[in-house]
Order: structure tokens, then C-alpha cells, then sequence
């Protein structure tokens, strides 16, 4: 599960928008509620760079697919949409709150024609769809 620039301020940043949990609870509770056989790991960065090279090392690693909250690099980033589209594991989009009723800015994603599914304002919860998401998937 990758989360890209800000959302290690969750729970403190914009709680009106964001909610209260913060980042640590959120894994902490994803990792109590992962379907069964399906083992979690969590990254979150500030810096594109950091977020590129992390997704690259997917291609050696055994992961089966991904859960990303790009954060604003979902309306930036054509190098963290490159990226997701070499290492080529599906990976399921998540947004906290609902872009689309926001700043017009928000609306356009980088990513989401290559994701495997799109969670959008479902609050923390969505990472909890978006990993079931990826279960279905996977169970093909
Ligand atoms: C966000 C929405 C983005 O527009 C914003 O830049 C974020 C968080 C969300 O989870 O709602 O940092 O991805």
C-alpha cells in the first residue's frame, strides 16, 4: 500500500476532509482486516522520487498488486503513471475524499485509465474496498 505526499499528516491535517485516523491506525487497521492469505506492506513518501524507485523495486519483488493514494501527484505525475504502468502489478486508486466534488484541479487523474479500480470518497474505508478490490482480482 503506497501513499504519496501529505498523508503521513492524516488524522492532523484537514480533518473535515481527511477524517481523524491517522496514517499509523489506518495501516494498523488494514492489516487486522486483510483477507486472509494476503500479506500487507506500507509505504508513504513525500518525495516523487522516493515514490518511483519504490515502485520499480515491484518488479523484483513478489507482489501482487498494489493499493496507491498518490495523492496530489494524481493530477501532477505522468513519472509515478509511467512507473505504475512498467511495473505492470494492477493496482486500485484510492482517494479519502471525493475529488470530483472539489477544486476543478482535482478531477483529472493521471492514473485512473490504467488503474484496475478507482474508490473515491468512501473516507479511510476506501482502502479497505480497494484491498477486497484486489482480492477479487486476484482470485481472477
Ligand atoms: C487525495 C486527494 C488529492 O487531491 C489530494 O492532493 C490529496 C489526497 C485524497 O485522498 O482525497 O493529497 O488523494
Amino acid at each position: 500500500m503506497l501513499n504519496g505526499p501529505n498523508l503521513n499528516l492524516l488524522g492532523r491535517r484537514e480533518p473535515g476532509v481527511y477524517g481523524t485516523t491517522t496514517l499509523q491506525e489506518l495501516e494498523n487497521g488494514l492489516s487486522a482486516i486483510a483477507p486472509s492469505g494476503m500479506m500487507l506492506e506500507f509505504f508513504q513518501s513525500n518525495h516523487e522520487g522516493q515514490m518511483t524507485d519504490r515502485i520499480h523495486r515491484v518488479m523484483d519483488e513478489p507482489v501482487d498488486g498494489l493499493v496507491i493514494n498518490p495523492g496530489a501527484w494524481t493530477h501532477t505525475s505522468v513519472a509515478i503513471r509511467d512507473a505504475l504502468s512498467a511495473v505492470a502489478a494492477p493496482f486500485v486508486e484510492v482517494h479519502i475524499s471525493n475529488v470530483h466534488a472539489r477544486e476543478a484541479f482535482r478531477h483529472h487523474s493521471y492514473l485512473s485509465d490504467v488503474a484496475l479500480a478507482v474508490i473515491v470518497g468512501c473516507g479511510t474505508q476506501g482502502y479497505a474496498f480497494a484491498l477486497e478490490t484486489l482480492k477479487q482480482h486476484l482470485k481472477g
